[in-house]
């Protein structure tokens, strides 16, 4: 391990992530949190991936699994990064701080012939009752993680053979810049980006694999409102303003009939995989 170099690139991860904070003078404004978490989405990206699985992390997570192998997801969401896996799943378990989401992953893996083992908290704090498996997936969780040594650590600590972890290539809040320049005249940060993750976990001393892909867009809300409130939330604006958010979606050229989401994913992704250590 390069210790000096992961310690630095370590720091500039989190400093990346610390500088996503919204100034008071602008919460203050508002009574509603910013930091939504739109289940609709990520029912939505279940329930799609399970009907049409493909993509790279998909395919580094079958090869891992063989004839078949147990799974872990953290940071689950609706289980878009494990159900669709499971015809090779003996046994799955779902972690994620969200209670919500965690039944509704439940709900979608009965038809699939899964029971779910679920770990609601927060990883690495539930690592220690969270039992190992032979493959750990985590989609779309790393930017939320400003200490990335020891979750990543206890993600290696937990997979026999392989753990994928997806991102979006550069942090999915920068899809909202132009409307915080917009409605705010603020600035917003351009980084963390994937590069940034790949450069740290090799000079932590994982073995990692990675590749850049795209995946087709699609629609994420079942109807153009659902966005504008979300997209209306994130930026810290009354809901009186949510039409003054839905035209500068339009002028910006989002699709009205198939609304993606602004601020939790993206099209441009990295698949990045090492070795587990159970
Ligand atoms: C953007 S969603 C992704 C969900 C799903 N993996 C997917 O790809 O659709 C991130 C999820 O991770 C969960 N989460 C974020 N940080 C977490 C942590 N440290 N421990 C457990 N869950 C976490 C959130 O509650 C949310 O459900």
């Amino acid at each position: 391990m390069n210790e000096a170099g992961a310690e630095r690139l370590s720091r500039r991860w989190a400093d990346n992530l610390t500088a996503w904070r919204i100034p008071e003078s602008i919460t203050s404004r508002v009574t509603e949190s910013p930091w939504v978490l739109p289940e609709e989405v990520f029912a939505s990206r279940a329930a799609r991936q399970i009907a049409e699985p493909g993509g790279v992390s998909y395919e580094r997570a079958r090869e891992a699994l063989g004839a078949s192998g147990s799974v872990l997801d953290v940071g689950a969401g609706g289980g878009a990064a494990s159900l669709p896996l499971a015809a090779w799943t003996t046994e799955v378990t779902a972690v994620d701080s969200y209670e919500p989401l965690l039944r509704g992953l439940r709900h979608r893996a009965g038809p699939l012939g899964l029971e779910p083992r679920l770990v609601l908290g927060t990883w690495p704090d539930v690592a220690p009752r969270t039992p190992v498996a032979d493959v750990v997936v985590c989609h779309h969780v790393l930017y939320n993680v400003a200490h990335v040594e020891p979750f990543v650590a206890a993600l290696t600590a937990h997979a026999r053979r392989r753990v994928i972890v997806e991102i979006t290539a550069t942090h999915p809040l920068t899809a909202l810049n132009p409307y915080w320049w917009h409605f705010h005249r603020l600035r917003r940060p351009a980084g963390p980006a994937a590069g940034l993750l790949i450069e740290l976990l090799r000079a932590l001393g994982y073995d990692v694999s990675a590749q850049h892909w795209t995946r087709p867009s699609a629609p994420e809300y079942a109807d153009f409102k659902s966005l504008v409130e979300v997209t209306r939330r994130r930026l810290c604006l009354p809901p009186e303003r949510a039409g003054e958010v839905a035209a500068e979606l339009r002028v910006r050229g989002v699709s009205d009939g198939e609304p993606p989401d602004l601020g939790s994913s993206g099209v441009d992704l990295a698949t990045i995989w090492w070795p587990g250590k159970a």
